[in-house]
C-alpha cells in the first residue's frame, strides 16, 4: 500500500473518510448487522485520537441519485453516536452551504456524518462538480471503504484527484488478507463456491484454478456442472450458456492438477414454494419435475473432509438457498466446519458472510470480508480501481 493513513499528518486537519456504512436495515429502519460500522472504527478512533476533524461520507442502498430517507444514513450516525467516545453529528446534506457550516464548527476529535452520497445523481457518474464539492469540505481524503472500492464514484474515485489522498485500516487490512489467503497460502487450499449463476463467478474460477488444490462447488451453480457432466438436473437452474466454459474447466482442472469436487446429492422439491415435505435425490439423477434447493448430506459428509485437511480455506456464496430453513443446512455446515477448522479461513459474500454471523462463529473465522463485489474483484485477479487509483496519485 503505497500511501496509508498512518504516512499522513492528520493533525488539526479535516479528513473526508469514505467508509462504506451500507449496512442492512429491517422494515422499520433497524440496523440488522453492525459489522461495517464496527469495522470501520479502527480509522475513525485513530483520526479522532490524532486530533483530526472526521468528515464521514458514504452510500446505503440504491437510492438511485434521489432523496428516499429510507435510506438515510441517520440511524447509522445514532448508531455510531453509542459507539464512540467522540463527538458525532449527524449533517441532513452532502453538500453545499448547511455541510459548511457544521464543518467550520467542528473541532479537533469530532465527526460529522454526511447524508447518503447516492442521494444525488452526479455521485455515481463520479462526476466532478460533486467531488468538488466534497472535497472542498476538508483537507485530506482517506479511502476506507473496501466494499465500494471497486465502484469509480465521485466519492471514491474523482475525490481523489483533488485532495491528498490515503487509504485507511480497513482496506489496508482486507488486501493483506487477500494477498495472503492468494499469494501465500498453505497447502491444501481449499476454495468452497456457491451462489446461483456460474457468471458471477466466472473470473473467480479462472484465476483460483491456478492456485487451488481443491475447488468444492455448492449452490445452483452447481447444476451446470452437473449437467456439463451429462447429468440429470430435473428442473434445477441452469446456466446453459456456461455450459461450453464448465466443459472447458473441467477438462482444464485436469491438466493443472485442481480437483473440482461436485454435489453427490441434493435435497430437492417441486419448487422453492413448495409445501411438499423435500427430497433427497443423487446428484446427476435429479427427477423431473423436482429442483436441487440445498446440498445433500452425503455431499455435507464429503465436503467436511476436504476441509477438515485444508491448510487454508477460501469460501463464497452459500450451497443453498439459505434465507430458507429447510434448505440452509449445507450453508451452516460449512460455516461450522470453516469455523472449526485450523487453516486460515478468508469469507467473502454477503449470504456467505451473514451464514458465519447467525451461527454465531464470525470470530474463528480469520477474515470475514466487508465487501461482496469487491473481494469478488479481488478473488478473479484484479484489482480494485478506486485503490490503484490512489496507489497512481502517490508515484506521481
Ligand atoms: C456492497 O454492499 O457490496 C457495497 O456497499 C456496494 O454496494 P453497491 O453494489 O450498491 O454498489
Amino acid at each position: 500500500m503505497k500511501r496509508f493513513i498512518k504516512d499522513v499528518d492528520v493533525e488539526s486537519k479535516r479528513v473526508l473518510l469514505r467508509l462504506d456504512l451500507n449496512v442492512p436495515l429491517d422494515e422499520s429502519g433497524h440496523i440488522t448487522d453492525m459489522t461495517r460500522i464496527m469495522e470501520s472504527m479502527s480509522t475513525i478512533n485513530y483520526l479522532c485520537d490524532h486530533h483530526a476533524k472526521v468528515i464521514i461520507c458514504s452510500h446505503l442502498g440504491r437510492p438511485k441519485g434521489e432523496v428516499n430517507l429510507k435510506y438515510s444514513l441517520r440511524p447509522v450516525a445514532e448508531a455510531m453516536a453509542k459507539l464512540s467516545k467522540y463527538s458525532v453529528s449527524f449533517c441532513p446534506v452532502t453538500i453545499g452551504d448547511e455541510a459548511k457550516r457544521m464543518v467550520d464548527e467542528m473541532k479537533d476529535g469530532d465527526i460529522v456524518i454526511l447524508e447518503n452520497v447516492r442521494f444525488d445523481a452526479r455521485e455515481e457518474a463520479n462526476d466532478e462538480t460533486f467531488a468538488k464539492g466534497l472535497a472542498s469540505l476538508a483537507d485530506i481524503y482517506c479511502l476506507d471503504a473496501f466494499g465500494t472500492a471497486h465502484r469509480k464514484h465521485a466519492s471514491t474515485y474523482a475525490v481523489a484527484d483533488l485532495l491528498p489522498s490515503c487509504v485507511g485500516f480497513l482496506v489496508n487490512k482486507e488486501l493483506k488478507s487477500v494477498e495472503n489467503i492468494l499469494c501465500h497460502p498453505s497447502r491444501p487450499l481449499v476454495a468452497i463456491l456457491g451462489g446461483s449463476k456460474v457468471e458471477d463467478k466466472l473470473p473467480v474460477i479462472e484465476n483460483l484454478m491456478d492456485i487451488a488444490d481443491v475447488i468444492l462447488i455448492g449452490g445452483a451453480m452447481s447444476f451446470t456442472f452437473i449437467k456439463a457432466s451429462g447429468g440429470n438436473v430435473g428442473s434445477s437452474i441452469v446456466d446453459e450458456a456456461r455450459i461450453d466454459d464448465v466443459k472447458k474447466w473441467l477438462n482444464m482442472a485436469r491438466d493443472k492438477n485442481v480437483q473440482i469436487v461436485l454435489p453427490l446429492d441434493y435435497v430437492c422439491n417441486h419448487s422453492l414454494d413448495s409445501e411438499d415435505k423435500p427430497v433427497t435425490m443423487l446428484a446427476g439423477d435429479i427427477k423431473d419435475g423436482y429442483m436441487g434447493l440445498d446440498i445433500g448430506k452425503k455431499t455435507i459428509k464429503l465436503f467436511k473432509k476436504y476441509i477438515k485437511k485444508a491448510g487454508s480455506i477460501v469460501w463464497n456464496g452459500p450451497m443453498g438457498v439459505f434465507e430458507k430453513e429447510e434448505y440452509s443446512l449445507g450453508t451452516k455446515k460449512m460455516a461450522k466446519f470453516a469455523s472449526k477448522s485450523r487453516a486460515f479461513t478468508f469469507v467473502g459474500g454477503g449470504d456467505s458472510v451473514s451464514a458465519v454471523i447467525a451461527l454465531r462463529c464470525s470470530k474463528k473465522i480469520n477474515h470475514l470480508s466487508t465487501g461482496g463485489g469487491a473481494s469478488l474483484t479481488l478473488l478473479g485477479g484484479k484489482s480494485l480501481v478506486c485503490i490503484d487509483h490512489i496507489n497512481e496519485a502517490a508515484d506521481e
